[in-house]
């Protein structure tokens, strides 16, 4: 290459770490990692970092009901996701948190900064508050009926029925997730960036970024809305960084979550000696830096982002590049169809060369989503790379390893061929380089029926025979070699795996890119050993079937069914009060002692509204038995009691007939 090497900087998204990677999240990173190794194999200095997202509400609560502390549970999820990616051989030369000092410098700067340009400012909003737990609720932790549609059991901020946005106090009968009580509204004072300063910035950035166009679109459509200042801050209890002059105020996990990106940069600076952060974070230098998404977080990547970096001082990003959701068969993942399936599930199972080419042959620079058809994925992955690139090696390797000593000859008998090999190295390219990867694999494809019609024309294993026809047969089977090398290189990025065994095979150490351009010959190649195997259908369907077993499930991913043995698994029973009592400094809740039969439990209730504490005593009522104790603020509570109404005074408890007795299985 004679263009001078350019200096990438590329990322993926921030894995929220309390959760397993699975398919979807897959798509991103094989994506980011196939365009990182395709620059690296042209000769570019390009480096690849990536961190988990361990901050925010989501993450400090699932680790409350895990009984570990936040930065236990990132931890044990950062290293899963590691090892997970390895494996795939997603390779980052940084994999941080953004959960370290790093990031906490970084985004404190960015904040001052941003503060003493004037973007800063506190405004007192009304927020959702969960009393039992003392804390504000996120819109995602509060449900209730759409206030539009009313169609019940929707998220505080949107309704996914009509699609109306709307606020958690605009719900009918609004209920926190986490405690189950009827949420009240509550001041708090918040700080803001003035997002709505930044439109003509913005416009700039998005025309020197050539964004894909439907990005374009959206961003459009967000400019016409009008731009809204943004909400930084939250109150604590928050697992975050805590912002500087405060007592308990903390920044947004969304504020720090994209710091992360320099802040896994400037930690891989300190390590390597080799690199300068501001050559890549501040302005005025000529390197590139990408950040590679899904197309769900493009508002905080093409709005947020570039303003906090523009406002701040730093650099912003050469452009943002944008994915499609995956489905499964055609549907959104479900836990209950076995098409939720994590990344672990899917490497018990299957080599991940045919998921890293899969994709391949799917994805485009759009943000179209794409389908993970499990039938074609066997088909496709075996007909292509089994059936027609391994294949060219396999029909031409054997002739050369017992014939010829191993021994390639020294010229090709059909070098025009040859060459058209070479020629696509430029279209193959821009392929890669643009991100139409389907169409890069479309044309390898091509390229390799072409080989093989070539072997079937020369026919080496009739040639054989003929003791007169050695020589050629040594000739065709080079010329089949060095198409299938060639190949081997193009595909690198997207099956490095497969290709460290070809250059193993072929007495090579690393290649270039423009090594496909040029033949091996006169060199001596290793016993060839099938590089990758056939999928069996019976391996798919096992995945499938393991899928099914795991449960895990997160408020975004849930799935809308449960299963029988989901059902089964609630302990409902009944139970009578033997106790009622008021609780001190709580308006909703009663403290009631229930009498199980063969055991007595302490249980918070949020009834006050509906009932009198003396009232309640000496009632059957039903209960779940077998939940796992939870710590409230109050005390601990050890089960729940079913109740039926929208909530405040409108609350009914179930009860039982006459003849019930405590500890009885409700069926
Ligand atoms: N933590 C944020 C990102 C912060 S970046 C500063 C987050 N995390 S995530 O774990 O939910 O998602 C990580 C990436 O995986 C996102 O780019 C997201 O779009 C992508 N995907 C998650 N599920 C996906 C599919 N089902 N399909 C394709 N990509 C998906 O968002
Ligand atoms: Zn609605």
């Amino acid at each position: 290459m004679t263009d001078a090497p350019r200096k990438i900087l590329v990322t993926s998204a921030l894995p929220y770490a309390n959760g397993s990677i699975h398919m979807g999240h897959l798509v991103e990173y094989i994506q980011t990692d196939i365009w990182v190794r395709f620059q690296k194999l042209r000769g570019h200095k390009c480096i690849y970092v990536c961190a988990s997202d361990a901050h925010g509400t989501p993450i400090m609560i699932k680790a409350r009901e895990l009984g570990v502390t936040p930065e236990e549970l990132t931890s044990r999820f950062s290293e899963e996701f590691v090892r997970d990616f390895a494996a795939f051989g997603v390779d980052f030369d940084n994999y941080h948190t953004t959960h370290s000092p790093e990031n906490e410098a970084l985004t404190v700067e960015m904040f001052e900064a941003l503060r003493a340009a004037g973007d800063i400012y506190t405004k007192t909003i009304e927020q959702a508050y969960d009393e039992e737990e003392g804390m504000f609720l996120p819109d995602r932790f509060v449900r209730g009926t759409c206030p539009f549609c009313e169609t019940a059991d929707q998220y505080g901020d949107a309704c996914e029925n009509c699609s109306k946005t709307y606020t958690p106090a605009d719900l009918i009968d609004p209920v926190s997730v986490i405690s189950g009580t009827t949420p009240v509204t509550r001041e708090s004072e918040h700080y803001f960036f003035r997002l709505s300063e930044y439109e003509d910035r913005l416009r700039a950035w998005m025309k020197s970024a050539t964004l894909d166009k439907n990005a374009v679109a959206k961003l459009d459509e967000w400019f016409d809305a009008g731009l809204q200042d943004w909400d930084i801050s939250r109150d604590a209890p928050y697992f975050g960084f805590r912002i500087p002059g405060t007592e308990d105020k903390y920044f947004y996990v969304w504020l720090d979550a994209p710091v992360g990106y320099p802040a896994s940069f400037r930690n891989l600076c300190e390590r390597r000696g080799d690199l300068d952060f501001d050559e890549y974070w501040r302005p005025g230098h000529d390197t590139e830096v990408y950040h590679f998404i899904g197309k769900d977080i493009m508002y905080f990547h093409m709005l947020f982002w570039p303003a906090v970096l523009e406002g701040s001082g730093f650099r912003t990003p050469t452009s943002v590049y944008a994915h499609g959701f995956l489905t499964v068969n055609g549907f959104k993942m479900s836990k209950s169809r076995g098409t939720f399936i994590k990344a672990r599930t899917y490497l018990d199972n299957l080599d991940p060369s045919y998921l890293r080419y899969y994709y391949a042959a799917k994805l485009g620079p759009t943000i179209e989503d794409i389908d993970l058809n499990l039938d074609d994925f066997v088909a496709r992955v075996n007909a292509d790379l089994v059936g027609k690139l391994v294949n060219i090696a396999s029909r031409c390797a054997g002739f050369i390893n017992k014939r010829f000593d191993g021994r390639l000859s020294g010229a090709l008998p059909d070098q025009a061929l040859f060459e058209e090999f070479g020629a696509a190295s430029g279209t193959l390219a821009e392929h890669y380089e643009r991100r139409e990867y389907s169409k890069a694999m479309r044309l390898v494809m091509a390229l390799a029926d072409k080989a093989n019609r070539y072997i079937d024309e020369n026919k080496p294993w009739v040639m054989i025979k003929d003791e007169d026809r050695l020589d050629e047969v040594q000739l065709v089977c080079t010329q089949g070699l060095n198409m299938f090398r060639s190949l081997m290189i193009y595909l690198e990025p997207v099956i490095p795996a497969v290709g460290d065994g070809a250059k193993r095979f072929l007495g090579e150490d690393t290649w270039r890119w423009a090594d496909a351009s040029t033949p091996l010959l006169d060199a001596t190649i290793d016993k060839f050993t099938p590089l990758i195997k056939r999928i069996e259908p019976e391996q798919v369907q096992r995945m499938v079937e393991q899928s099914k077993e795991t449960h895990d499930a997160t408020p975004a991913d849930k799935d809308d069914t449960i299963s029988i043995d989901d059902f089964m698994q609630v302990d409902l029973r009944i139970a009578r009060i033997e106790k009622a009592e008021p609780v001190e400094g709580a308006d909703k809740l009663l403290a009631l002692t229930l009498d199980l039969g063969d055991s007595t439990r302490s249980v918070f209730a949020g009834i006050k509204a509906a009932y009198t504490a003396e009232s309640l005593v000496g009632r059957h009522v039903v209960v779940v038995a077998n939940l796992a104790p939870r710590k409230m603020r109050f005390g601990v509570s050890e089960g729940m009691v079913l109740a039926a109404g929208p909530g405040g005074e409108d609350i009914f408890l179930l009860s039982a007939d006459d003849g019930a007795k405590p500890g009885m299985r409700v069926k």
